[in-house]
């Protein structure tokens, strides 16, 4: 175990110089930092130092082949860290960063494969943040970062996640408040003729495709079963997942709604769970209609940011210690399609369509 120290950053006061300093010295002496973007809280380490990728997979306690994202905080940072900037690449670049999209480009030399999982191909990310981008550009280096949890745990959405994570295991966490979008960056795959979506994200198919034309999803994102592997190592493991069983209801909202509502009366009639060993994951116009079980909210389905809130409600029924979780769908108007991944995911891809009667 080691003493993580804890620094804020704010929009109105930015950092404290000499503390920023201090998150540079350990990025350039190899350690960890754990800071916020505008998607989720990542943790930072020297990209180009294989020891520093090692770092961030044994604090993560993730698989080693997974590989991790280089965070840039200025354009020029790119032409060091990989082969070809695509033409394509240019214009995405031009039109979404910085913001939450995610380039895949053949690497530079300089690029540790540890840093990549093996790959010849390196994937980087500039965050639209104000304490990210003054962190990135004062560090110096390209910092690799995956999202600051627990390999397997939801992504981090406070700096009190990445606390109840990460505490004792790396030098600093920077606490900048709770992040704007709260699922992870679109990632695309630069290097085939026509960019491939590895993962949904908040940039959506179409916002791609006005500035650039075509652009494909991987098939694997679209298959519920797991014969068909995902070109992004990442996205084959159960990600996102909070401990109890859980399962999406699609269909009708009212009809999940009763559905949801029978499971639970049969349940607790029957024995299986006591009514507090249920969560049930809905909206703030919905939440009052369940009278028994755990109810947690991504918010309001009128202002259609369920992304923001579901991994820090995915987190609550942890500490709640729920045994099951069911949970309504919420098609979110633009970004339904990353929500729903993510969703799906948690749920280990249990779903029941609910019909109509
Ligand atoms: O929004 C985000 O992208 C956050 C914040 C911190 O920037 N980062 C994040 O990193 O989500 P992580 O490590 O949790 O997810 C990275 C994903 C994984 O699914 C990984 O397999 C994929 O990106 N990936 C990384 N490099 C890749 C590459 N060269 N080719 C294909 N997939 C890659
Ligand atoms: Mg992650």
């Amino acid at each position: 175990m080691m003493n993580t120290k804890y620094i804020n950053w704010s929009l109105e006061t930015g950092f404290c110089q000499e503390e920023l300093q201090e998150a540079v010295a350990i990025i350039q002496a190899g350690g960890l930092v754990a800071f916020p973007t505008e998607t989720v809280y990542g943790l930072g380490g020297n990209g180009l130092r294989k020891e520093a990728a090692k770092k961030i997979y044994a604090a993560k306690g993730r698989p080693s082949d997974n590989p991790l994202i280089l965070h840039i905080g200025k354009m020029e940072q790119l032409d060091g860290i990989v082969k070809v900037i695509p033409q394509a690449a240019r214009k995405l670049a031009e039109a979404f960063w910085p913001g939450p999209l995610t380039m895949v480009f053949e690497k530079a030399d300089c690029v540790p494969y540890e840093t990549t999982g093996g790959l010849d191909t390196v994937a980087v990310r500039m965050p639209e943040h104000d304490g990210a981008l003054d962190f990135l550009s004062a560090a110096q280096v390209p910092v690799a970062a995956p999202s600051a949890n627990t390999s397997g745990r939801p992504s981090p959405t406070l700096a009190q996640h990445v606390k109840e994570d990460l505490d004792g295991k790396i030098d600093m966490i920077i606490d900048g408040g709770a992040v704007g979008i709260g699922f992870e960056s679109t990632i695309v795959d630069m290097t085939e003729a026509v960019p491939v979506i590895l993962r949904p994200g908040y940039i959506t198919r179409e916002m791609l495709a006005e500035v650039v034309g075509e652009v494909v999803m991987d098939p694997a994102l679209m298959s519920v079963k797991a014969d068909v592997a995902p070109k992004a190592p990442g996205m084959k493991y159960r990600h996102y997942a909070p401990s109890a069983e859980m399962t999406v209801f699609r269909g009708d909202e009212e009809a999940v709604i009763s559905h949801i509502n029978d499971l639970i009366k049969k349940y607790v009639e029957q024995g299986n769970y006591q009514p507090e060993e249920i969560g049930i994951l809905a909206t703030e116009e919905s939440a009052m209609r369940y009278p028994m079980g755990q109810v947690i909210t991504v918010g309001s389905r009128k202002e259609d940011n369920a992304g923001k809130y579901l991994y820090g409600a995915l987190r609550q029924f942890d500490q709640y210690a729920v045994k099951i979780i069911l949970s309504e769908s919420f098609y979110d108007s633009k970004k339904n399609e990353a929500i729903m991944n993510r969703l799906l995911k948690a749920a280990g891809q249990h779903v029941i369509d609910v019909e109509m009667d």
